[in-house]
């Protein structure tokens, strides 16, 4: 995934972060090539060791457009009912990378660009970003996750309404009902986004992916169920040769002296 390989997605790794990058000329329309790719490179940053939190990015100017239109068009019925497990699974791949992932949002991200930054655990956005599921307006609904995913983060009604309308949400809007975390100057949204994984890729791995699974599993379940997952993971983690490091840290030295603090 160099990038003299032409390649419409890529995953760049330098210290402890993988950075998913979008790169398909002009609006990283996400044809079938590259949302499959987005799920292979979802799985490989879930196995690799040297990546420890990972950054969705579509470069300076845009995150993604959606799906690629032109592309689209020229399936029919039987196509998409073969297709649409295939666009689901890819991007269910990144929502299930189980180390922190953050999604860096510049300019537009409409409809699958949405919704692969829901994938994400955490959204920045530049102040000029604007998202939205416009898929009403072609006559569809979202097909990536976006029913689904946009509902459980900002409720049933704000979901049904970017949902109904196909509007576009400015940063600030997105920021105010809970679609983005933070909005930032556009230029830094990149350093932002990476800081944040920067500071995870070097926090306790392990506790880490419990904290997401427990969460996004327990998310999907009844509570005592959710609450068996929490407390498997919670005593599971006793295990670990971070938690032997952070308690012993506490008990020597006091607080915040453990090297993941
Ligand atoms: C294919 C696209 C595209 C798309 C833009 N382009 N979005 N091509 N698929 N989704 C192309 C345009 O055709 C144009 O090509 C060039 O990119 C620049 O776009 P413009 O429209 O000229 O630019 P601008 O006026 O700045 O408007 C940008 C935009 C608008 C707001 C992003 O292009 C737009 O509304 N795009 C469609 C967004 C959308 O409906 N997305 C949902 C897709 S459905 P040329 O060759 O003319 O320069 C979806 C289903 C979910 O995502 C499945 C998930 C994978």
């Amino acid at each position: 995934n160099d990038e003299s390989s032409g390649a419409t997605a890529r995953l760049e790794v330098a210290d402890g972060v993988g950075t998913i990058r979008l790169d398909r000329p002009k609006m990283n329309a996400l044809d079938v090539a590259t949302q499959d790719l987005l799920g292979e490179l979802a799985r490989e940053a879930g196995r690799r060791e040297d990546v420890r939190a990972v950054v969705l990015y579509g470069g300076e100017k845009v995150f993604a457009a959606g799906a690629d239109i032109k592309e689209m068009r020229a399936m029919d019925h039987t196509a998409m009912v073969l297709r649409a497990r295939g666009l689901q699974e890819a991007f269910t791949a990144v929502a299930r990378i189980p180390k922190p992932v953050v999604a860096a949002v510049t300019g537009y991200a409409l409809g699958g660009g949405c919704e692969l930054a829901l994938c994400a655990d955490v959204r920045f956005a530049g102040e000029g970003a604007k998202l939205g599921q416009p898929e009403i307006l072609l006559g569809l609904i979202p097909g990536a996750g976006g029913t689904q995913r946009l509902s459980r983060l900002v409720g049933p009604a704000k979901a049904k309404d970017l949902i109904f309308t196909g509007r576009t949400v400015t940063a600030a809007e997105a920021r105010e009902i809970g679609l983005v975390d933070h909005v930032v100057p556009d230029a830094e949204v990149y350093e932002k986004a990476h800081a944040w994984a920067a500071r995870l890729a070097r926090g306790p791995a392990l506790a880490l992916r419990a904290a997401k699974e427990a969460v996004d599993f327990g998310l999907e379940t009844d509570i005592d169920t959710g609450l068996a997952i929490e407390r498997n993971w919670f005593a599971g983690l006793f295990a670990t040769e971070d938690r032997e490091i952070g308690m012993r840290s506490f008990v020597e030295q006091g607080p915040g002296k453990a090297e993941f603090r």
